[in-house]
């Protein structure tokens, strides 16, 4: 069953029916304001920081679950009837409900009562402001006379504060109202020089600031007392809960189109003119008052979209294919692009299952996150690059997380995931390639941000790798620490009290655990960074780096290695986890994935074998799961991953993030049909007729879908942020598709499926545009190619010698 359809024209995904089985949500914003806003109008905006900076209040795991948010009503004036047109708060039976979920914008809307009512959500380029433009329109034979409310509710700045500190908070909240315009300006008197504000480009009928006095007693956002009334009673805030509400008459015309723009927004003032007249309590609007103008503007506001949808269409354009496959398609090309660009925004931290409270910008996840967006905003991943090498320790680890706006590692989680600092040189790694911009290299990057440590970031790509080589186990595999990639295999944690974090506590020396997914990405982040060395001169350091690898690579086969599979790690005891001796996880998707991407036996045999397996072990028809058996009860040896339920998570969920290694793998070993296979099994557009079981967003993926021991299995959840995002988008366009980037050039090394007679696509790589098109002859992964009609050795084509802008590459595969 399907709640919607893809207009992939307009690159959107219409809602029709607003009771989606979830929350089906958008992300607004590009740069440092954001929000996130459901099909119903849901959710919350922030600046920069979605537990620091938070504008609007949201209340996470509410009931229903998503609520709080930009509403609207609209009120007959004659019938005294008032619904919202985005369904919710009101939840009123409407004619022709869309919401339109586009790039960067949400437009929502229905009629009722034959007034139709649409509002667009965005947020222009370079403001810290968002704009609802609500558009009213009479559908009647007579005149209509209608009030238009327009509501959000301030969150007091830190979002964690907000929910938990009432005896304060109580207390704290100050507006100001002047020439129309709410300014919230909780602690502006204080310590913040920040403050937001909510305009209406209409004169109003009226506004309130005061939760209470809009809601009144005892009532909830689906019928405030002032909206049945058809009067706000200007109230001013103080303390309590700082409410915006504006309140605009229309008097309409039968067939009659009406517009109101509500802007709201963020502003800093300089430290020294806070205030004016200096010395008062008053906020100096000088500043803001000229922006809030501007966009009140109509025209303003359209030509900002107008702007808006530009960029996506830039940035959406730097690669686009067209394959026999719609799916494909439609997720390379529009949604999934899309996806990565959100998760370079928030990594983890706010979604509507990330509460933008507990998690900031995680090392692992970000860097990994860069696979997917770094063609797309290439100077941006370079300022993340150096963000992120800044909160690496001068041990060669790092900080498992940092908050953005401060961009300091964050203490309550600490390091120790032995996975960590590799990740770094896969992601500059995936920088170099995509820009051939060297100079990253030298740039002086602090450890743990101290001043006076700055080392270049070559430097940090160094303490990386040797951060292995000096924390090797007794079989000379990888020591775990607190755990690798999968956060929730904790192997020296052994907790035993409620409440503890399986991921900070740490009972065990960590001198026994080892790690064979570790050793797979030791053996990958080896080769690239000896390639790194290679280009840079350093041909000794190359060849210790590959010999590093070789001997991994041999410590893998006698010890990572099951018989049938590659074994997944090594416990406190030294015992064995993913192998066939084990009672339950016999074998895992980590280890077998990442080895084979790796190229670990891809000529011994070992990688077919191991796939063979993940094939007949863990392969379902809603995708791969992590292991199996699933866990049936707690291992205290294990930590977190034996907590979940059967089938959930980490514990043998289909983790969709780890999906596209063996789909990589699978190319490695030439098999196009089971890659591309595997990966429409996960593909969320290719799962939107099964929208009820999946329930999640159709247009993105969700971290996880529910395994085959669970009850709920094909159920997806947590959407959006996840480094699935990531990487699917690197195994469909780099290696199923095999538009690769390299440090010499744009790889072309298609393993499509058989059926397929071939594919285009446009690739802007280094400021080149190439047309490529490919086309099958034969039925293997043999490339032939031609650039601009000579045909060239090998696969790779290089930057045009002569400075062409624009090239052709034919490509025959036989
Ligand atoms: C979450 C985390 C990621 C981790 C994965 C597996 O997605 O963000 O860092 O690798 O879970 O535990
Ligand atoms: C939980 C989740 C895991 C995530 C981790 C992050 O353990 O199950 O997916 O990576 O939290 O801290």
């Amino acid at each position: 069953m399907k709640f919607g359809y893809f207009d992939d024209q307009n690159r959107e995904y219409v809602i029709t029916q607003p009771d989606t089985p979830l929350p089906w949500i958008n992300y607004l914003g590009c740069e440092a304001y954001f929000g996130i806003i459901s099909n119903t109008a849901g959710g919350y905006s922030f600046y920069r920081d979605a537990r620091l900076r938070r504008i609007t209040r949201y209340r996470y795991n509410n009931v229903p679950l998503d609520f709080g948010g930009r509403y609207v009503y609209l009120r007959d004036d004659e019938s005294k009837e008032f619904w919202s047109p985005s369904w919710q708060p009101t939840r009123h039976d409407l004619k022709d409900y869309t919401c339109r979920h586009g790039m960067g914008y949400t437009v929502i809307g229905s009629e009722y009562a034959g007034i139709e009512a649409h509002t667009r959500y965005f947020v222009p380029l370079d403001e810290n402001l968002e704009i609802w433009q609500l558009t009213v329109t009479n559908h009647r034979a007579a005149k209509a006379s209608i009030s238009a409310f327009a509501n959000i509710e301030f969150c007091l700045w830190d979002a964690q504060d907000d929910a938990t500190n009432f005896q304060r908070n109580f207390n704290t909240g100050q507006v100001e109202v002047e020439d129309g315009v709410i300014y919230h300006k909780t602690e502006y008197r204080e310590r913040r020089n920040h403050f937001a504000y909510f305009a209406c480009s209409q004169p109003g009928a009226g506004f309130d600031t005061q939760r209470e006095a809009f809601l009144g007693r005892n009532r909830g956002w689906d019928k405030p007392a002032t909206v049945e009334a058809g009067q706000l009673t200007n109230s001013i805030a103080h303390g309590w809960s700082p409410i915006g509400a504006h309140q605009v008459k229309l008097e309409l015309e039968p067939g009659e189109t009406r517009q109101i723009v509500f802007v709201l927004g963020y502003h800093e003032n300089p430290v020294d003119q806070k205030f004016d007249p200096p010395g008062s309590q008053t906020i100096n609007k000088k500043l803001v008052k000229p922006v809030i103008a501007k966009y009140l503007d109509a025209k303003e506001a359209d030509a900002a979209f107008e702007r808006l949808r530009q960029y996506w269409v830039r940035t959406l354009g730097v690669f686009q294919v067209n394959t026999p496959d719609i799916h494909t398609n439609r997720m390379v090309n529009i949604w999934n692009a899309y996806q990565c660009m959100a998760t370079f925004n928030m990594s983890r931290s706010a979604s509507f299952y990330e509460s933008g409270i507990g998690r900031g910008l995680g090392f692992r996840d970000s860097n990994q996150d860069l696979l997917g967006f770094v063609h797309m905003v290439p100077s941006r991943a370079r300022e993340r690059i150096l963000d992120l090498a800044a909160t690496q320790l001068p041990t060669g680890g790092a900080y498992h997380q940092y908050q953005p706006l401060t961009k300091r590692g964050n203490n309550d989680i600490g390091g120790g995931f032995n996975d960590d600092p590799h990740w770094l040189i896969v992601g500059v790694s995936a920088y170099l390639k995509e820009t051939g911009n060297w100079s990253i290299l030298d740039e002086p990057v602090p450890y743990d941000n101290e001043p006076g440590s700055e080392k270049p970031l070559y430097d940090h790509l160094q303490r990386s790798f040797r951060y292995t080589l000096e924390r090797l186990g007794p079989h000379g595999l990888p020591l775990i620490g607190r755990a690798d990639w999968n956060d929730c295999l904790n192997l020296n944690c052994f907790s035993d009290t409620p409440g503890q974090s399986f991921q900070t506590t740490t009972n065990k020396d960590g001198k026994v655990a080892e790690s064979v997914f570790i050793a797979g990405l030791f053996v990958l982040a080896g080769h690239e960074i000896a390639a790194i060395a290679q280009h840079r001169g350093l041909a000794t350091e190359a060849a210790s780096y590959l010999a590093e690898v070789a001997k991994m690579e041999q410590v893998i086969s006698e010890h990572g290695w099951d018989g049938e599979w590659f074994l997944r790690a090594y416990n406190d005891f030294g015992g064995k986890i993913g192998s066939n001796e084990c009672a339950e996880g016999k074998i895992y998707i980590e280890s077998n994935g990442f080895c084979t991407l790796a190229g670990i036996g891809v000529e011994d045999g070992k990688a077919a074998k191991a796939l063979a397996a993940v094939a007949e072990h863990l392969a379902t028809k809603h995708g791969i799961v992590v292991q199996q058996p699933a866990y049936t009860r707690y291992y205290i040896e294990m930590g977190e991953i034996s907590s979940y339920p059967p089938g959930y998570k980490e514990n043998a969920g289909i983790f969709c993030h780890v999906n596209p290694w063996v789909m990589i793998g699978e190319t490695r070993l030439g098999h196009g049909d089971l890659a591309h296979d595997y990966y429409s099994r996960i593909n969320p557009s290719a799962r939107e007729e099964i929208s009820d079981l999946h329930r999640c967003e159709p247009y993105v993926y969700a971290q996880m879908i529910a395994g085959k021991d669970a009850p709920t299995f094909g159920e997806a959840k947590n959407s959006w942020l996840t480094g699935t995002a990531a990487w699917n988008y690197y195994a469909i366009v780099q290696w199923i598709l095999g538009i690769r980037t390299a440090l010499d050039g744009l790889e072309i090394a298609p393993v499509i499926p058989k059926s397929w007679p071939g594919f285009t696509a446009t690739r802007t790589f280094r400021g080149v545009v190439y047309n490529i098109t490919i086309e099958r002859k034969g039925e293997g992964n043999h490339i032939a190619l031609a650039v601009d009609g000579k045909p060239i050795e090998g696969n790779i084509v290089a930057p045009p010698a002569d400075g062409r802008k624009e090239v052709s590459v034919k490509g025959i595969l036989s």
